[in-house]
């Protein structure tokens, strides 16, 4: 089937399209998988583009293709879970090596770089990204790369991309991006001046809660080699069968996030009013302290909102417990919506006062909201919580 040219598509079209029409043999409309470990030479060095899975594989391919081409890189890389992702974009750095991150990132992304990472002899400083000369005091000599999560999970604080890159070229840091919580529906970082993005595909860009994944997505070729050999050096790809479910997620992004964005709107704007909710967490919210930078960094606001909720009048088993639609979760990202406590749950893997100094308390709870109709979402919260007035 002959492959249009997408030069012209934009990204909606993209995500359906690009590197889906594979099929020579039979002209499938959508990419078969091809689950075998290894392929046939032909004879010594002539074979058809694939010799072992873990290296490449043509359904993988059509997956990263389009992701490319959706976070607007020249290459990348479907890796087995996010932190396969992440934990490979770490081997760009070598011992005595300095990464300085933002304070209030993944609790598992903090485990990586807190814990892991420092047996390799590369150390992270975490601080507060909102404000750049925090960053710039954090730099060293041995300093090499900023990496930034923007919304942050789960208080949703945001981060400057562009002043971010700013400081990092003054000091020849690489700028890397979690872009997990918005999706190159709502926002793309690499067209910002960052180097490379990466992604839980578990969450939106699967977005049905039936596959864990990663990946990692550049616009420098140079870089682009460096990862090409890391990933197979350190074997993080994902399976064809995981590759294709993402695939299929993809084709459907930006219905998804636009369904997500407008029930969390909703939602958001419907919790701000009830009595026993002390603060809402939403980038969405007039009154959000990053609204503005929001308005210029994202095309959309996501679908993820967080809340403190006043466990002297409710307290939290109440709540979760008369929940119907809403399962009790970690993860984010699917099409249902989810409900979790993240002092216990989702960030109880590090220190207490680093979730303090994160902004997260023990009456924090984190939503994904969900494509369902949005009344349906908030009669369950006011099933829960009780009427607002
Ligand atoms: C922002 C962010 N990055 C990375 C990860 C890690 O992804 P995974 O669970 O697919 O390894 C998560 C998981 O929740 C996340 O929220």
């Amino acid at each position: 089937m002959a492959q249009p040219d997408i030069g012209t598509w934009r990204p909606e079209t993209l995500a359906v399209h690009q590197g889906v029409f594979q099929d020579t043999a039979f002209n499938s409309v959508t990419t078969p998988i091809y689950p075998s470990s290894t392929f046939a030479f032909e004879r010594v060095g002539v074979h058809k583009g694939f010799d072992y899975t873990r290296s490449g594989n043509p359904t993988r391919q059509a997956l990263t293709e389009n992701l490319a081409s959706l976070e607007g890189g020249v290459a990348a890389w479907a890796t087995c879970t996010g932190m396969a992702a992440l934990t490979t974009t770490a081997f760009l750095f070598r011992t005595g090596d300095h990464i300085v991150a933002g304070h209030d990132i993944y609790s598992g992304t903090i485990r990586l770089l807190d814990s892991v990472l420092p047996t390799l002899g590369v150390s992270t400083s975490f601080v507060r990204m909102r404000d750049p000369d925090e960053v710039r005091r954090a730099i060293r000599p041995t300093t090499r790369a900023l990496l930034v999560e923007t919304p942050s999970n789960p208080m949703l604080n945001l981060v400057d991309i562009t002043a971010m890159v700013a400081v990092a070229r003054e000091h020849g840091l690489l700028t890397i991006v979690d872009n997990t919580f918005l999706s190159p529906h709502f926002q793309n970082p690499l067209a910002m001046g960052a180097d490379v993005v990466v992604h839980s595909t578990t969450k939106y860009l699967n977005g049905h809660s039936d596959v864990v994944g990663g990946a990692i997505i550049v616009r420098d070729p140079k870089l682009a080699e460096r990862l090409s050999f890391l990933v197979n050096a350190l074997g993080t790809t994902c399976s064809p069968f995981d590759a294709w479910l993402v695939l299929r997620g993809v084709k459907t992004l930006a219905c998804r996030m636009e369904a997500h964005q407008r029930n969390a709107l909703a939602v958001a704007r419907w919790m701000k009013k009830h009595p026993r909710v002390l603060k809402v967490y939403y980038p969405g919210l007039e009154d959000h302290p990053d609204y503005t930078l929001a308005c210029r960094q994202m095309r959309g606001f996501g679908g993820m909102v967080s809340f403190d909720l006043d466990q002297g009048k409710l307290p939290l088993d109440d709540l979760f417990g008369k929940l119907k639609l809403f399962a009790l979760a970690e993860s984010l990202g699917g099409v249902e919506s989810l409900i979790e406590h993240p002092w216990t749950m989702s960030h109880a893997s590090i220190a207490e006062e680093t979730r303090i100094a994160a902004g997260i308390s023990p009456n924090t709870i984190r939503m994904s909201i969900g494509i369902e109709h949005p009344d349906d979402l908030i009669a369950d919260l006011e099933r829960a919580l009780g009427p607002v007035a």
